[in-house]
């Protein structure tokens, strides 16, 4: 099969002729139709996050189910599912408490299957797998825990966004946050996850939503995914702007861009009692700085939130019902789509913020 290859940080994909091994037993394999390109996979190819190398990225796509391994009863060839990269075991502490986005598979299986093997291979040389999806490619072995099937009438491509984007940003807001409905909140970043998180806002009843970023186009998108206020934080201190719009300080503030400068100023940007969220994904290299005592004298909370603290089987046909209904924008988030053959445009594009979500679409699909 035809898949994009990470082989060293700086250097383009290359996209080459892989083996694909046939699914082991608890395993699926599934024909990508469409793969998000999610700034997760960039922090990894500029080398902001590390893992081990050659991979093939991408962690947000939805296909259809070409064969099962042994023991496989979920799902049969032919189902349409979407992939989920936080393949759960079931009976761990975590998946028994209900948190199975936390399973403790997930921590074991860096760049493998579950079962510590590799099932890609390019000649002599094993390739990794990423979080067990590896969806830049045509086709992908995964865990059976790591598909959940869907109507087949959703389009493909809007389901690949209810694997990462679209699950994390609204997830963030309602399991994370649990925001109450007439409050007030910020989104510092405005692409594919922090749009999301903007019309999460807006479902969850929230009656002041700011976006802060950096693009106007990204500020007139936030607009028409429900932001009362965009703010270009070009044009000054944007924590001080969150301040004048909400009366002192927001109910709840997000980042979504990465970056431990950003989440100071979603902690500095809530009100007294206020909660700040983090859903991007820093660089290794940084580490996060709150204020002493005003943290403490306000009484502050800075949460973290890893895919939506969705419980996915749960949540993601939930939201298909929002976008069923009219209410999840997913057809509006869709702004490019790519041939695998031209991914490392598509990486460009998102590096340099063109559009808001792009999707390589895969051709037999
Ligand atoms: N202030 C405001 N906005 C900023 C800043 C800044 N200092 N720096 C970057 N941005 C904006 C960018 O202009 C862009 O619109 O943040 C946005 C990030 O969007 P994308 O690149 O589309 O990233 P996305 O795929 O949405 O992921 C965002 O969430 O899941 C995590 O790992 C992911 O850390 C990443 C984050
Ligand atoms: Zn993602
Ligand atoms: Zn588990």
């Amino acid at each position: 099969m035809r898949a994009a290859v990470f082989y060293e940080v700086g250097k383009p994909l290359a996209v080459e002729d892989v083996e694909l091994a046939p699914p082991r037993g608890g395993e699926v394999l599934v024909r990508i139709a469409a793969t998000g390109v999610c700034h997760s996979d960039l922090h990894y190819i500029k080398g902001d996050l590390t893992m081990p190398l050659p991979v093939v990225l991408g962690h947000e796509a939805a296909g259809v189910v070409e064969t099962v391994g042994p023991g496989v009863d979920s799902v049969r060839p032919g189902d349409h599912v979407v992939l989920l990269f936080a393949p759960a075991c079931g009976h761990c502490r975590y998946c028994d408490g209900g948190r199975p986005h936390l399973c403790e598979m997930r921590y074991r299986v860096r760049g493998k299957m579950p079962d510590g093997t590799s099932r890609l291979r390019l000649g002599d040389q094993e390739l990794h797998h990423f979080t067990c999806v590896s969806s830049w490619a045509e086709q992908a072995v995964v865990p059976e825990s790591g598909v959940l099937p869907i109507p087949k009438d959703v389009p493909l491509t809007i389901a690949a966004l209810l694997g990462c984007a679209v699950t994390t940003g609204v997830g963030a807001v309602v399991n994370t946050a649990r925001v109450r409905p007439g409050t007030s909140v910020a989104v510092f970043g405005l692409g594919g996850v922090g749009l999301n998180v903007v019309q999460g806002a807006r479902i969850a009843g929230a009656v002041t939503i700011v976006g802060i970023d950096l693009l106007d186009h990204r500020l007139e998108a936030a607009r028409r995914f429900g932001a009362t206020h965009a703010i270009n934080a070009r044009a000054g201190d944007p924590v001080q702007a969150v301040l004048d719009v909400t009366n002192g300080g927001a109910d709840y503030a997000f980042e979504v861009i990465g970056r431990a400068a950003t989440v100071r100023q979603a902690v500095d940007s809530v009100a007294r009692g206020g909660v700040a969220v983090a859903v991007g994904l820093p660089p290794a290299r940084e580490e996060m700085v709150l204020p002493g005592p005003s943290f403490v004298l306000n009484e502050k909370t800075l949460r973290a939130c890893f895919y939506g603290s969705a419980r996915l089987r749960d949540d993601i046909p939930r939201l298909l019902s929002l976008y069923g209904a009219g209410r999840l924008m997913l057809d509006e988030l869709v702004t490019a789509s790519y041939a695998l053959e031209r991914v490392n445009e598509a990486v460009e594009a998102l590096d340099r913020g063109d559009g808001l979500r792009s999707i390589l679409q895969m051709s037999a699909a």
